[in-house]
């Protein structure tokens, strides 16, 4: 079976076809804000205009009548960019005359990477720009242990590099300096139960630029920021007795992240996993996956069910896989 999956909650715009073995066709097409932070209407914008060929270079690669099912991120994300990437959806699923699937984008980071770093049963630390989240299964349904309580650190690296004058995407540029950090400066070490906080240490963070250098700033930043997703994580693995850890999203790509994870495999016995680059951030390739797993398994959206919802919760959503 084929699938064609369609994302683009925010600033990600990317079309994937997958069948169960492997990834078939991947293009991608992001926003990227000329300054400042995302705009919904901007990157909806962007993503009307640019879906058209986005489809011509897929379909140049994969014939449109080889495709099954239409699959599309349905929530969470910015109701705007949603509501383009619902109706490019459910037009292709027409024209094409194939079941539409509606898929909850959190649940299709998590489903990627157990498809591609092969984790069975693992604790999923989900890190992106939007979401920052601890899930793992409990019976029918993924559960979320431990979240933030204000912005994802995504969101916070980005934004506490453009006030350092950094150029959007913030992350990679903050973990390229951060390797330069010579001084750890103390900052808002906020975990609270499983959940933790990042916005207090934004302003810290910040306060902090106008008097040290800025590689100890981004390396200060990302040693608090990691060791809290990193205690959450450990503390998850021993509550609910589990031995892998899968961490997925596009600030999984941090190498400095990666490293503190691993280490507190190893001293647990646990196992790390992470899937290649190219499918931890946003794409295109997870949200067909995550359709063909959903529809081989009963799952399908009848155009009137096809709304987006933008508070989707991946709770929401019953499992009824392996
Ligand atoms: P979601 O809708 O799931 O919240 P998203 O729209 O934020 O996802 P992702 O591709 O999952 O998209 O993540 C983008 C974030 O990843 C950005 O905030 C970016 O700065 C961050 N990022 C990318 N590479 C790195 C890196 N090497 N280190 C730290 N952060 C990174
Ligand atoms: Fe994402």
């Amino acid at each position: 079976m084929i699938a064609l999956g369609i994302e683009g909650t925010a600033w990600s715009l990317s079309i994937g076809v997958v069948d169960e073995k492997e990834v078939l066709a991947l293009k991608s097409d992001p926003y990227i804000p000329k300054e400042g932070g995302i705009h919904p209407r901007e990157a909806s914008q962007h993503h009307a205009e640019r879906i058209g060929s986005l489809f011509e270079k897929i379909f140049s690669e994969v014939r449109p009548d080889s495709i099954d099912i239409v699959a599309f991120s349905q929530g969470p994300g910015m109701g705007p960019c949603l509501r383009v990437v619902a109706t490019a959806a459910r037009v292709l699923a027409l024209k094409l005359g194939k079941p539409l699937v509606g898929v909850n984008h959190c649940l299709a980071h998590v489903e990627v990477g157990r498809w591609k770093a092969k984790a069975k049963n693992p604790v999923t630390l989900y890190v992106s720009g939007g979401n920052s989240q601890v899930i793992a299964r409990r019976g029918e349904h993924y559960r979320v242990f431990g979240e933030t309580l204000d912005i994802g650190i995504g969101n916070a690296l980005d934004k506490l590099a453009r006030y350092m004058g950094l150029k959007h995407p913030g992350g990679p540029r903050i973990e390229e300096l951060a390797k330069d950090g010579k001084h750890y400066y103390e900052l808002p070490y906020v975990v609270k139960g499983m959940d933790f906080s990042f916005s207090g240490m934004v302003t810290a963070a910040q306060r902090l630029y106008n008097s040290v250098a800025i590689e100890d700033v981004a390396f200060s930043f990302q040693e608090t920021a990691f060791a809290m997703l990193t205690e959450v994580t450990e503390r998850a693995l021993a509550y609910l007795n589990l031995d892998e850890v899968l961490l997925v999203g596009g600030v999984g790509a941090n190498s400095r992240l990666q490293e503190m994870l691993k280490t507190m495999c190893e001293d647990r016995n646990a196992r790390f996993y992470a899937p290649p680059k190219e499918l931890m951030g946003d794409n295109g390739a997870m949200i067909a996956y995550t359709g063909l797993l959903m529809y081989t398994h009963g799952y399908e959206t009848p155009v009137e069910e096809s709304a987006v919802r933008p508070d989707f919760r991946i709770e929401d959503v019953e499992i009824r896989w392996d």
